[in-house]
């Protein structure tokens, strides 16, 4: 089957996506449909046949069994981060693009790390609980300035480089490890190992992904490795940290404090009672896994992943997508764009090729992405016939989506 992305002009938004998303959409001519709850299964079999593409957040399961339901979809955007809640692979058979936002709330994180390491220095958390308790406590023992102190930041990438040209604008001096070469910014300086980083740095600040290299990255250790009275803050994910030593480590005084954001296992809803052996210590900070939570960020998530669904379904590029080759082709004026989804087997591009040939278009511009299962191929032509190329491209055996875009 040949699909114009004007064949269906809709978009479903569940979940309650933030209304910049809608707003984007029907200013490039969609129409968009709300919803406030995550559909279920049944429900959302309902749905997909009526939308050229879906927008969820954490909640609804776009599983196999739902998506062979989605013919018409072309695209889901998870307007989170995760997007374990997706069959990615399934998706993926059936030609459908997934995008998410990794990096809308990347300065959220960033700024309240920054908060953190003043609020560590001048032990703000009890401070703050022993004045509401009615408790004077005025004191300038262990209160220190973050200016002139060392930061080291492990994991040197969207949000680590960003706390390292905050911390840099108030006067910290920024040493990063990263498991790559990165370009240091402004004058942070590399360090050769993770120790070296942990001996030098007064606060340590934790940027990495979550995983199998990262797990239990800082146990007994790596704190031992840390200066006396140094402060570690862990806003990357629970597995990086063993709790049990941290928790070691900051009752013999070894570290002055942390603060912590994520958690080895986290309540799945605010309805659940959270614990953790972090709890009632001295100088220690937790928060709910908050680093991404602002407004700005959910705003920022709603525009990258509605103009994710714009590129892709007016113009075909791809980038961006966590399940689906990369590709991103400029408009070329005067040609038509056909987009082909197929099995990557030997052969299919020369028998699209020849159907090219032999309607005698002329390929303008021709560019294949390819992973393990699917080839993308993105073809502008010279032809006034584009949806005839297109239909009998669609009937190669082993094409699985063809559409038109313009
Ligand atoms: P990123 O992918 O841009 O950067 C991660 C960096 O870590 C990369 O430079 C990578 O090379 C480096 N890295 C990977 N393995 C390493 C290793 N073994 N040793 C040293 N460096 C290593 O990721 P981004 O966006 O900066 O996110 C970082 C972390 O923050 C992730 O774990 C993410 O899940 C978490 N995060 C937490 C949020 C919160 O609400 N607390 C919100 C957003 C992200």
């Amino acid at each position: 089957m040949v699909m114009k992305s004007q064949d269906k002009p809709s978009i479903l938004l569940v979940e309650n996506i933030h209304p910049v998303a809608k707003e984007f959409l029907e200013g490039h001519g969609y129409q968009v449909d709300l919803l406030s709850h995550a559909p279920d299964e049944a429900e959302l079999i309902q749905l997909l046949p009526r939308y050229c593409a879906i927008g969820i957040r954490s909640k609804s399961e776009l599983t196999a069994k739902v998506l062979t339901h989605a013919a018409p979809t072309l695209a889901i955007g998870a307007f989170c981060i995760g997007t374990n809640q997706i069959d990615l692979a399934a998706a993926r058979k059936m030609g459908v693009a997934v995008f998410n936002a990794p990096h809308s709330n990347t300065r959220s994180v960033a700024e309240l790390v920054i908060a953190e390491m003043i609020a560590l220095s001048r032990q703000l958390g009890d401070r703050n609980s022993k004045a509401h308790q009615g408790d004077w406590v005025k004191s300038a023992e262990g209160s220190r300035e973050v200016r002139g102190k060392v930061l080291g930041i492990v994991g040197y990438g969207h949000i680590g480089s960003q706390v390292s040209i905050l911390a840099e604008s108030m006067g910290l001096q920024v040493v990063f490890y990263d498991a790559v070469k990165k370009l240091p910014l402004g004058n942070a300086r590399a360090t050769t190992s993770l120790d070296e980083l942990l001996s030098v740095s007064d606060f340590v600040t934790l940027h990495v992904p979550e995983i199998p290299e990262t797990m239990n990255m800082i146990g007994a250790r790596e704190l031992r490795r840390m200066k006396k009275g140094s402060y570690l803050i862990n806003a990357s994910r629970g597995t990086v940290v063993v709790i049990d030593d941290l928790v070691a480590s900051l009752r013999e005084k070894h570290l002055a404090g942390c603060a912590v954001d994520v958690f080895p296992v986290e309540p799945a809803s605010n309805k659940e009672k959270f614990v953790t052996p972090l709890q009632n210590l001295p100088n220690v900070i937790l928060t709910p896994h908050i680093g991404g939570s602002t407004e700005e960020a959910q705003r920022a998530i709603g525009l990258e992943v509605a103009e994710s669904f714009r590129r892709f379904l007016k113009i075909g590029s791809s980038s961006g997508a966590v399940n689906f080759p990369n590709v991103d082709l400029p408009v070329k004026q005067g040609t038509s764009r056909i987009l082909n989804v197929h099995r990557n087997e030997p052969g299919v591009l020369g028998e699209i090729n020849t159907i090219i040939s032999q309607a005698g278009a002329n390929i303008e511009a021709q560019f294949l992405s390819t992973d393990a299962e699917i080839g993308y191929l993105v073809m502008d032509v010279h032809y006034s016939h584009a949806d005839d190329l297109a239909s009998r491209i669609a009937q190669l055996q082993r094409s699985i989506r063809t559409r038109v875009v313009y």
